[in-house]
């Protein structure tokens, strides 16, 4: 098989690029090693920056976001018994977030590839990228126990952490910077509608909580717990029981709703960066080149930054034949992706009780605490940066 670009993975990284080059009248295929079904169950985080609302729209993929995303202008902070909501519109100049899970977005870009007839096979593995350094870059890939080659004139692994487009970089050009945090998250579905109409992010002495939703009638929250923890160690009574005295502030106003728990899941938090992005003609994008832990509801923004910048780089080079955008591929998604990292692992440190952790250093979170809601400059780097950096 042959085609323009070749996309390895339909996690949303892949999935949306497969569209914004089927806009710009680029062919491409899209190769993932799982079933549909699979795919579309997945639950991930559902935090959409105000630039991501803005691309799916754009893309054509935005009516049921549009009917069913809940768009948030605030979240609020608990710490030391205390509520403290951060404005997100009044400090951005208008900005805010939606929530929409990341499963429905993949939903709706499959159903859409699917509509337009377009190439996404399900169940085709990736084995290999070969070639990158060539003209013609491949894909050697197993579908249906059968082994084939699909060969491109670009490869984009969107393939995530776990992917094997990384590989195909040669070791001696790039570099990583990984940091581990010794602590994981375990995540609630619950068929309750939400206690609090905003996001709460919780510190506490027994360490970070957090209460987020799918819908006005699913309620998602999360717990941080030891690192290594297994979903199947806690009762649902645990959890809500811990939630609550995470979430306890001196508000007699405030009550945590309790429901059927219908999901559990751990999900291990860790900051890494791949560096470079981009080799001759194989391009990463997503989780396939960057991890951040979910406190900052960065990680499906970040995949959409860098398909948005390979899309619009390619569309320049196939209209112009003028190469700048693709050769600063790279340079240009790092920088981006660095502010996202370092937003992320201030607000994981921020909030999170480390297992080794002393009075100093809890003193100093409070105080830090203290300075987001008090400094209308610190409130609004934070805010910033929840509701997005630009494209
Ligand atoms: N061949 C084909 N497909 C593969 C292969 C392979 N060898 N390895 C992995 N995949 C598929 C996975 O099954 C998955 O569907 O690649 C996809 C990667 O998707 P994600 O992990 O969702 O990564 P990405 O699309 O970059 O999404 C960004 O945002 O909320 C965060 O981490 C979260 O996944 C999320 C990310
Ligand atoms: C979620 O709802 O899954 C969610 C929300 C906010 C985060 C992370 C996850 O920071």
């Amino acid at each position: 098989m042959r085609t323009t670009v070749g996309i390895i993975g339909a996690g949303p990284a892949g999935l949306l690029l497969a569209r914004l080059l089927q806009n710009a009248g680029i062919a491409a295929v899209v190769l993932e090693s799982r079933d549909r079904e699979y795919v579309e169950r997945r639950q991930r985080a559902g935090i959409l920056e105000q630039g991501t609302v803005d691309v799916l729209r754009a893309a054509g993929v935005g009516a049921r976001l549009d009917r069913e995303g809940l768009t948030h202008d605030g979240i609020e902070l608990r710490f030391d018994r205390r509520r403290h909501r951060v404005d997100l519109p009044a400090l951005t100049g208008g900005r805010s977030v939606t929530v929409y899970a990341q499963t429905e977005v993949c939903k709706d870009l499959i159903a859409a590839r699917l509509t337009d007839g377009a190439p996404l096979l399900f169940g085709a593995e990736a084995l290999a990228v070969e070639g990158a350094g060539t003209e013609r870059p491949r894909v050697r890939y197993r579908h249906q126990r059968r082994e084939s080659v699909l060969e491109c004139d670009y490869v984009v692994g969107c393939d995530g952490f776990w992917g094997v487009a990384r590989a195909a970089m040669p070791p001696a050009l790039t570099r990583t910077y990984e940091r581990t945090y010794p602590f994981a998250w375990l995540g609630i579905l619950a068929d309750v509608a939400p206690s609090h109409d905003e996001l709460v992010y919780a510190h506490s002495d027994r360490g970070f909580a957090l209460l987020s939703m799918r819908s006005p009638s699913v309620t998602r929250a999360y717990l941080q717990v030891p690192e290594g923890t297994d979903a199947g160690d806690w009762t649902h009574g645990q959890i809500w029981d811990e939630l609550d005295r995470r979430l306890e502030v001196d508000d007699p106003a405030w009550r945590l709703a309790r429901g059927p728990v219908t999901a559990t899941s751990v999900t291990p938090m860790r900051s890494y960066v791949h560096e470079p992005m981009r080799h001759g003609r194989l391009f990463l994008a997503g989780d396939a080149a960057h991890i951040v832990p979910p406190t900052g509801a960065k990680g499906l923004n970040l995949a959409v930054g860098d398909v948005v910048t390979f899309a619009r780089a390619l569309t320049t080079y196939t209209r112009t034949g003028e190469t700048a955008l693709l050769d600063g591929y790279s340079a240009a998604c790092l920088r981006r992706v660095w502010q996202a990292e370092r937003f992320s692992y201030a607000m994981t440190t921020l909030l999170h009780r480390a297992p080794d952790a002393t009075p100093f250093d809890d003193r100093i979170q409070l105080a830090g605490l203290d300075r987001v809601t008090t400094s209308r400059a610190a409130e609004t780097d934070l805010a910033e940066a929840y509701t997005g950096f630009p494209f």
